[in-house]
């Protein structure tokens, strides 16, 4: 989804967002777990306030797994609970519940006291664009199934589903901006297919990949591909990928641009590997 972000649009967003805010007892927000500081919201903290959230590591699939459970441990201790998951494989979903559960168990023991007992729990999901928003909506609702449908107080754009244990979802993800005017978080943004309209040409964005793979192991690269990195430069290693994956022109010639599209494609599937593009280490 390509989404242009204004002031007075992010002014609108952050609003309703705030609305919907305010009919729910939790917050999911999501992250790419190869960039989860380029894919979180710069404003989140403000935006999300005292409400309880749980930061979601979705694509933990695509990430490194060291790199994973080291994020994890960094919120934790930040005392922002945080679970590893992988949305299209439905792994991580129980511990979403669980840590609902524990997350609003202040507030069910009160309406209990009050003789309020099995009021569902209401979430939602919040998170810049592509980083699996829908399909965790998806594969949450698929476990247990059909919307519950409009309530009193609800507008009819807002419907809750039922997920697993006493939980409801809003069937609307908030879709938040991601940090603007920063290099190298628009540039993971793009490594990771998060921004479509593509911020460099095809060809240096794979180059930058490229040297930013190297600069985090030189396996990745030489493991998938069998060309040697020692000494060669980004664009170097492209022509001989491209030699190897058979993209000649007539002529004889490396197409370059097919050879940067392999590796791009590649990376964004983890075909490369499991691959974090950020490291807590680095903060
Ligand atoms: P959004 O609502 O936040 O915008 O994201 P959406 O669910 O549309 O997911 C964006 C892409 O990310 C989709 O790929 C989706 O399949 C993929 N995706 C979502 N969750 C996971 C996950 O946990 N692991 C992996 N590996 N992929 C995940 P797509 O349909 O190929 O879209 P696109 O990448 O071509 O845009």
């Amino acid at each position: 989804m390509n989404i242009n972000w204004y002031p007075g649009h992010m002014k609108k967003t952050k609003e309703s967002i705030k609305r919907c805010l305010s009919l729910v007892d939790i917050v999911y927000e999501l992250v790419d777990s190869r960039i989860p500081i380029s894919s979180q919201n710069p404003d989140i903290d403000n935006i999300v306030g005292g409400k309880p959230r749980i930061k979601i590591f979705n694509k933990s699939d695509l990430a490194d797994e060291k790199a994973n459970e080291k994020w994890i441990k960094f919120f934790e201790r930040r005392g922002i609970p945080a679970v590893l998951v992988d949305s299209i494989n439905n792994k991580g979903l129980n511990q979403i519940i669980d840590m609902s559960y524990k997350l609003t168990d202040e507030k069910r023991k009160r309406l209990a006291e009050k003789g309020i007992k099995n009021k569902p729990i209401r979430a939602m999901i919040v998170g810049i664009p592509n980083v699996g928003k829908s399909t965790l909506i998806n594969s949450l609702s698929k476990r247990k199934g059909a919307k519950v449908g409009n309530k009193p107080g609800v507008t009819k754009a807002n419907q809750w589903i039922k997920v697993k244990g006493n939980i409801e979802l809003l069937d609307t993800p908030g879709i938040l901006w991601p940090k603007f005017n920063d290099k190298d978080v628009a540039l993971n943004l793009a490594f990771t297919g998060a921004i479509k309209d593509e911020i460099l040409d095809i060809e240096t964005l794979a180059m930058k990949l490229v040297e930013k793979l190297n600069r985090i192991s030189k396996e990745y690269i030489e493991n998938r591909y069998g060309v040697s990195i020692i000494d060669k430069s980004s664009y170097d290693i492209i022509l001989e990928i491209g030699r190897k994956r058979g993209c000649i022109v007539s002529g004889g010639e490396v197409d370059f641009t097919k050879a940067c599209n392999i590796i791009l494609d590649e990376f964004r599937k983890g075909v490369i590997g499991r691959i974090s593009l950020e490291f807590p280490d680095d903060l």
